[in-house]
């Protein structure tokens, strides 16, 4: 197994680039499934998480090809079965259930399990589905649905669930009727979903609003599409800037789809400017400063930035608050930054963390993605030597992580186990 080393202590300088969204681009490899000519993606990051999902489209019958950043897709023969063995290791596998449901009226997809941060149950999407005219049963861990054919309808989530909001948009984009969907999830990656199939002949209207329409249509056709910069990656980035007391540009960088990340950062005295190229980070003036935090669906602050502020928020002046309210489970990087030697308390889904003057290398285990994104950035600021353990996370996730980090100062590099 690989792990990450990082002499850390270094500030970072330069301009770094942010690859395509992998949350974009999951959904809409997976929307593939309708189209009936072929689709042409640009912009799709060489990550775990995509090569599962070409693996996934393979055995559903899409023929793919990944070149360098773009992928090609046409269907051929459409099958309706989503194994476990893949299913397990990428829960958004389960959002090839809106498009087989919508084409075959079948579609059989493995349970998805826990994982390591929470339960995340997929009830709200087979409630929808129903309300579409779907009827599932439970058989041997699998989610076995079916429908004569999907009929709009008008749905609420009861939650703004983004993998639901995802999935309902591709079987409603070719349902039988109309659909609305209430409370819908806001993210920039649903409306990058929605342009995609847009672009592909659906009729989508009010995405990245709470309330979006879709008009029915017969069928979809293929399309060139551009896949949207990760924003996610690029405010890693700006977390690592501040952490190390260095000077990023980052390019293709999601600027706007950042704002509540933004906001905090600049209360926390980081200094953000859009400049020609990207978006220059640094620190203000030398301090960073304790905040108030509370993960929220977009535009809230999101929970996957959760992670990288609060071990930012471990060399600030004074003590902030985290409480995270979208996962239950989602603090197991707290025990390891601790191990750096940062100062959190935990109380339920609150984390207090107080400022220390640094934190220090030590072995560390990644437990999720976005953990392992701040133990990185932590072993980038700490003084000494930093081993990340079972970085399979940080591949599913990150596109040349180690090269990109690099290429802008850091002394970071892979080894095996
Ligand atoms: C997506 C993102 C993930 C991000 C999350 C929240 C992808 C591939 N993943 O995950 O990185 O952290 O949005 O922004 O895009 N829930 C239910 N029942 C459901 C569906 C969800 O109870 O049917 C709960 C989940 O357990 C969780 C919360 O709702 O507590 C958020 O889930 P959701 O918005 O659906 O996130 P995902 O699509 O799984």
């Amino acid at each position: 197994m690989d792990k990450l080393v990082i002499e850390g202590g270094v500030p970072l300088h330069g301009p770094i680039r942010v690859s395509g969204s992998k949350n974009a681009a999951l959904p809409i490899l997976l929307a593939c499934i309708l189209p009936q000519g072929q689709v042409n993606l640009t912009n799709v990051p060489r990550l775990r998480d995509i090569h599962t999902t070409l693996k996934l489209l393979d055995i559903l019958g899409c023929e793919t090809s990944f070149d360098g950043n773009n992928v090609t897709s046409t269907v051929c023969d459409l099958k309706v079965e989503a194994p476990y063995d893949l299913v397990k290791t990428m829960r958004a596998s389960v959002l090839c259930l809106g498009p087989l449901l919508a084409l075959k009226g079948e579609a059989k997809v493995a349970l998805p399990g826990g994982c390591a941060i929470g339960a995340r149950p997929v009830d709200l999407h087979l409630t929808a589905f129903e309300q579409m005219g779907a009827t599932f049963d439970l058989d041997s861990g699998y989610i076995h649905g079916r429908c004569d054919k999907l009929k709009g309808a008008h749905i609420h989530f009861d939650f703004p669930t983004v993998g639901g909001t995802e999935n309902v948009l591709m079987a409603a984009s070719i349902a039988e009727g109309d659909s609305i969907i209430e409370n819908a999830a806001r993210e920039p990656e649903v409306v990058d979903l929605a342009n995609f199939l847009n672009a592909c002949g659906a009729k989508i209207t009010g995405h990245g609003t709470s309330l979006i329409k879709v008009e029915g249509v017969s069928s979809l056709h293929g399309c060139d599409y551009k896949i949207m910069p990760d924003r996610i990656e690029a405010g890693t980035y700006m977390v690592a800037a501040a952490m190390t007391d260095g000077d990023l540009l980052i390019e293709d960088c999601p600027f706007l789809e950042l704002d509540s990340v933004v906001y905090k950062l600049e209360q926390m005295g980081v200094f953000m400017q859009e400049e020609e190229g990207g978006v220059r980070v640094r620190r203000k003036n030398g301090n960073l400063i304790g905040v108030d935090i509370t993960t929220q669906p977009f535009p809230g602050f999101p929970t996957d930035m959760q992670a990288q502020l609060m071990t930012l928020m471990c060399l600030a002046d004074g003590a902030g608050t985290i409480e995270e309210k979208i996962f239950e489970n989602r603090f197991m990087h707290v025990q390891e930054l601790m191990r750096m030697g940062a100062d959190i308390k935990l109380k339920g889904r609150t984390a207090m963390v107080r400022g220390v003057e640094r934190l220090t290398g030590a072995p560390v285990m990644a437990s999720d993605l976005r953990a392992s994104a701040s133990l990185v950035v932590a072993g980038l600021a700490a003084s000494g030597r930093t081993d990340v353990q079972r970085i399979y996370h940080l591949d599913r996730g990150y596109e040349k992580l180690e090269d990109k980090l690099s290429a802008v100062g850091a002394r970071i590099w892979r080894e095996k186990e």
